[in-house]
């Protein structure tokens, strides 16, 4: 399903690209509580009759690394694709509630979610590079954005944001195919910020690699953070624990009446305490690994 989702949205980055996210917002909007950048309030995510979530109120503060936990099938995907909309491309999802970023209603009408996609970029669990040259994967972004100057810049400010300048810097050239597992996950990082999103929102971007490609990007994570906003999801309870600010523990909510499972955020607090002092038995039995 990800894989065709992301070809919609490069079709998209394709047409119009506007200025501005919503040409009914005023600065005043921007006045959000402290340092909130993203605010989902009392969210649910149907798929047809199905409620995949239920009522997830969620703040993202600027700068953070957020990581979402919780058992398969909780619905993490589901609510991290609220966060720029990608659900919209999926037939049959709706989503309801408010999902606010730097104060606006980010399902307003007037918002082009186009726009939504470029400054709330997405990396996905597998590798997705084109088959193209490491450069024109970088370089895919700006350019239908327009831009046709100052290409060789970005592309190199990128890769190296990406840690993966110095492996690649002299075959810019040669197909993105041929680099490996976690080179390749670390280019669609570089094809991510090049376009110079606000926050990255991450699924799984570390279960396809090797505990070594796992460790870089979890550096190269520390490191962007100051310029981005990151929502990772994560299965990994020690990845979690090492790199995120915040955590929040998804579960399923069972109804034995009619057996269906609704996904619904358990907790959310700093991450030393949702691990080592959690205040619902539900976390603590997930992160002791006591769950199913
Ligand atoms: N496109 C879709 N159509 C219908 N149902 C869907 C769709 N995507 C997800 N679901 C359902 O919504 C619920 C939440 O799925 P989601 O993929 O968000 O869970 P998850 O927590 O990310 O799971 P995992 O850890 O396995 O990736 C599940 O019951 C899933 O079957
Ligand atoms: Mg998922």
């Amino acid at each position: 399903m990800a894989d065709s989702t992301e070809l919609i949205i490069e079709r998209e980055r394709g047409s119009t690209i506007v200025s501005d996210i919503s040409s009914s917002h005023d600065e005043a909007a921007f006045e959000v509580a402290e340092d909130v950048l993203l605010r989902a309030e009392k969210v649910n995510v149907y798929y047809g009759d199905f409620r995949a979530v239920k009522d997830v109120s969620l703040d993202v503060r600027q700068h953070e690394i957020l990581a979402l936990i919780g058992p398969s099938g909780c619905g993490k995907s589901t609510v991290l694709r609220c966060y720029n909309r990608m659900n919209d491309l999926i037939k049959d999802a709706r989503v309801t509630g408010t999902i606010s970023y730097r104060g606006v209603n980010l399902y307003d009408e007037e918002v082009d979610p186009v726009e939504v996609r470029r400054r709330i970029g997405m990396v996905f669990q597998k590798p997705n590079p084109f088959p193209k040259s490491i450069f024109d994967n970088v370089a895919y972004g700006p350019r239908v954005a327009g831009q046709k100057k100052g290409l060789s810049e970005i592309v190199e400010i990128s890769l190296r944001k990406a840690a993966l300048w110095d492996e690649v810097k002299d075959r810019l050239n040669s197909s993105a195919l041929g680099l490996s597992g976690g080179q390749q996950q670390r280019l669609c990082i570089a094809r991510a910020v090049a376009i110079d999103p606000d926050v990255l929102l991450m699924d799984e971007p570390c279960s396809a690699l090797d505990p070594i490609a796992t460790a870089r990007i979890e550096e190269l994570m520390q490191t962007i953070k100051k310029d981005y906003t990151i929502l990772i999801v994560t299965h990994n309870m020690q990845q979690a624990a090492r790199i995120s600010d915040t955590t929040a523990f998804f579960t399923s909510d069972v109804e034995t009446r009619n057996d269906t499972r609704t996904g619904i955020l358990v907790e959310v607090g700093p991450t030393e305490n949702i691990f080592s002092n959690p205040s619902d038995e539900r976390t603590e039995n997930y992160v002791t690994g006591r769950f199913g």
